[in-house]
Order: C-alpha cells, then structure tokens, then sequence
C-alpha cells in the first residue's frame, strides 16, 4: 500500500529550499532571519513544539531566541515581552505559544504582535487579509496542508472537502483556503463542529477529509468514502510504554483501520506536523525578506 503523504519528506524539501535562500543571503552580507518563540509555563507538548521549531531554525541557518515565562506570568508582563519583540528590529519574526494559561487573556496578547512580526498568522489583520485575498502571513498548519495537497497533485477544484473542527488555528482558515477561487482552493467545503448533526453523512461524501479534532482515532472507517484523500491534524500526547520519552503522539483518525480505504493518508507522527513548521519558517523567510509587508 503506497498511499502514505510523507510530510517529513516534503518538509525537508522545503526546509533545503530555504536553507538554500539562507545561504545566498548570508553571501550577500545580510544577517540570518531571526525567529522568537515566547513560551509559558512547563506544558509538555508545548515544550516539545517550541524545540521542534528552535532546532528546525538551526538546520536552515536561522537565528532563533526563547523566551520563557513561568506559568504563573502576569498579562502584563507578557505585553511587555511582546512589545519588547515588536521594537527590537534584529527579530524578524515571532511566535507566542499557545495555550496560555488561564489568567492571560489570548486574544489580546495576539492583538499585540505587529502584523508584520506575527509568523504564526493569528493576528486579527492577517487573518482578515487571508480571507481577502491579500498578502499576509497564512497560518502555518493550513498552508501546510495545502502545500502538501500541491505536492501530491490532489485536485481540489470542485471536489468536496470536510473539515472537522473550527479551531481559529486550523479548521477555521483551513475552510477558507480551500473554497478561495484559487489554484489550490475551488473546493466545496463543509466545516463541522461539536453542534454538527449526523456527522458521518457529511464525512462520507467527502473527497477530501481534514480532521483538526484533538480527539485520538475519532474518525474511524464507516466514517469514510472510499479512496478519499485523508488528512489527520490530530496530535494528542497520550502516555505510552512503547516509547523512551513515556508518550507517543496519536492522530485523530484511526488509521490502521481508514487507511485502506484512503487514495491518500497522512500520518501521525511524520505527515502534518512537520509540515507546520516548514511553513512557519517559511514565513520567517518572507518577513525576513520584507515581502509581505515592507
Ligand atoms: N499551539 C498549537 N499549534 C500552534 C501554532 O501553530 N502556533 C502557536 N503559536 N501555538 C500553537
């Protein structure tokens, strides 16, 4: 059975690319692009992102800082931070990674990034111009879906797509990018959430099937058309014996079970994730580069 989406693959190709870039920058006597994350409190999977996204900056020749916060960090401590990034012109770029604790009000310290620093494409500004149509930074988890989609020659236009979940990160700007009248969009979407009635009679007219649930093996394979293109965003951290660290990452669809049915599947580790942050220095790259704003 060959129908796996190798996201590792592809996100090596792209992370050579921008090495590449990288490279030529530096022999035109430019500095390096520099990335930031902030991180609060001790959350392991946040953890594990952020030094996902740290040590992928090395291997391109990027510059990266972390900042971190205790997780009993005041909001206005944390504006600071962020409005420290937001004048500090030798940082192109930066991420606040979510979730934050309870105290810290989300949507305001993502409010406070200067659109043209925030990399991740969560600000009000950037989202806006997605849907516009205009240049902006795309959050990094759809475009890299999208990306692989392109990759694997999957048509989109006119086909049917089924998103589940309505996350701001992913299910809801993954509808969008998908119905735009774009090369990559023209699909018809149906975006499903916890109030969706009848669920499987959606996801079983579905081309295209995104699952962005955070709910281990949710999706299983009476859910799912026969040779449908299937993308599991699902990364849950559920504890394990099998592996060193104590934990092992399990995907949203139940996989050994739907992939026979699929023309193609990602899976989970090796098929979004590293996909986002491929994308994520991506747009570390256009901010370094001036080329969404100038
Ligand atoms: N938490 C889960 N995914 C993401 C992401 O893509 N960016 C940030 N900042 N936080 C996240």
């Amino acid at each position: 059975m060959n129908n796996l989406i190798d996201g590792k693959k592809i996100s090596l190709d792209l992370q050579q690319e921008i090495a590449a870039e990288v490279k030529r920058m530096k022999e035109q006597g430019r500095r390096a692009p520099h990335l930031a994350a902030i991180l609060v409190g001790n959350d392991g999977g946040s953890e594990t992102y952020v030094a996902s996204k740290i040590k992928a900056c090395e291997n391109v020749g990027f510059t990266s800082t972390m900042i971190r916060h205790p997780e009993y960090v005041t909001e206005e401590k944390l504006l600071q931070s962020v409005y420290d990034l937001n004048n500090n012109p030798e940082i192109d770029g930066f991420i606040v990674q979510l979730p934050l604790p309870r105290q810290i009000n989300e949507h305001k310290i993502i409010e406070s990034i200067l659109p043209s620093k925030d990399v991740d494409g969560f600000h009000p500004i950037n989202v806006g111009r997605m849907v516009l149509n205009l240049p902006c930074y795309v959050s990094a988890t759809p475009y890299g879906i999208v990306h692989l989609l392109q990759k694997y020659n999957v048509e989109t236009s006119g086909k049917h797509c089924v998103v589940i979940g309505r996350s701001h990160i992913v299910g809801s700007p993954m509808s969008i990018l998908l119905a735009k009248n774009t090369q990559l969009g023209n699909c018809t979407v149906t975006l499903c959430h916890s109030k969706t009635k009848d669920l499987k009679s959606h996801t079983l007219t579905a081309d295209i099937l995104i699952c962005a649930l955070g709910s281990p093996e949710f999706v299983t394979a009476d859910m799912v058309k026969e040779g449908a293109v299937v993308i599991d965003v699902g990364t849950t951290r559920v504890v394990s014996t099998e592996t060193k660290s104590g934990f092992k990452l399990k995907g949203d669809i139940k996989f050994d079970e739907v992939a026979p049915k699929c023309s193609l599947i990602t899976p989970v580790p090796g098929g979004v994730g590293p996909m986002t942050i491929a994308s994520l220095l991506r747009n570390t790259l256009l901010a370094a580069k001036k080329e969404i704003y100038s």
